[in-house]
C-alpha cells in the first residue's frame, strides 16, 4: 500500500492517532512513557539515552521535557536531528519517530510558553527540585549542593521543553506473520504512507 494523504497544515499527522491509540492501550502502565531518543553528540556521533514522554504537540510534535544544561541539548545545532523509539512489549509493536528537535527554554516562543509553565506545574515536587541540582553530566558536586528549597512557581531557565518534529515515522508490529511494517514521510503538508517488507 503506498498513498499520498493531504494535510492542512495544522493537523495533527496520520500516524498521530495510531501512535495515540498504541499509548492509550498502556494507559496503565507508567513505563509505556518512557521512550530512547537519539541524537548526535558535539562529535556527531550517535547518542542515545531514555526520557519520558510528557505529551504531543499541537502538530504531533513529540514533547519531553530536559535540562538545558546537558549534554543533549549543548551539542544541537539549528537543525538538529532526533530520533526517539519506543517499543511497547506486550503489543509486540516498534515505533521509530525521526525529525528535526527544537528546545525551547527561559527564552521559549509565545506558542511554547504555556506548555512549558504547566508542563513546571504538573512535576512533582521532587521533580522540580532536581533542577535545583547542580549541572547534569559535572564532575559529582558535594552532598550539600543537592540539598533543595521549595521549587519557584516560576520555572527556572534551564528547564526546557524538548520538542521532536517527526517527519520519518515507522510502526513495526511483530504479532503476524509476516510481521506488517508501516511507514509514514512527510512531503511539505502532506504525508505519504506506505507499506514495506519488515
Ligand atoms: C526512565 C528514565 C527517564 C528519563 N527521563 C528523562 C527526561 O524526560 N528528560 C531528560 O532530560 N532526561 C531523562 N532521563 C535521564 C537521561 O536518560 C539522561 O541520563 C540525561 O538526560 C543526560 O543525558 P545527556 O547526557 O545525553 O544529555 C531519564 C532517565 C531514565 C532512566
Amino acid at each position: 500500500m503506498s498513498s499520498i494523504a493531504p494535510q492542512p497544515a495544522d493537523a495533527a499527522p496520520p500516524w498521530r492517532h495510531v501512535l495515540g491509540a498504541d499509548l492509550a492501550a498502556h494507559a496503565q502502565d507508567p513505563a509505556a512513557m518512557f521512550v530512547q531518543v537519539a541524537s548526535l553528540d558535539a562529535e556527531h556521533r550517535p547518542s542515545v539515552r531514555s526520557m519520558s514522554f510528557r505529551r504531543f504537540g499541537p502538530n504531533g510534535e513529540l514533547v519531553f521535557v530536559t535540562d538545558t544544561r546537558s549534554a543533549k541539548v549543548a551539542a544541537l545545532n539549528a537543525d538538529g536531528w532526533g530520533e526517539a523509539c519506543w517499543y511497547f512489549p506486550d503489543a509486540r509493536v516498534q515505533w521509530r519517530l525521526a525529525g528535526q528537535v527544537a528546545v525551547h527554554g527561559g527564552a521559549a516562543p509565545a506558542d511554547w510558553s504555556a506548555l512549558r509553565a504547566s508542563l513546571w506545574r504538573a512535576g512533582s515536587d521532587e521533580a522540580r527540585r532536581r533542577f535545583q541540582w547542580p549541572a547534569p553530566g559535572q564532575l559529582r558536586a558535594p552532598a550539600a549542593a543537592f540539598v533543595t528549597a521549595p521549587p519557584p512557581l516560576v520555572p527556572p531557565a534551564h528547564f526546557a521543553l524538548f520538542v521532536l518534529a517527526a517527519q520519518r515515522v515507522e510502526r513495526l508490529c511483530l504479532r503476524s506473520s509476516p510481521h506488517a511494517r508501516r511507514s509514514w514521510a512527510q512531503a511539505g503538508t502532506s504525508w505519504a504512507v506506505t507499506d514495506v517488507n519488515p
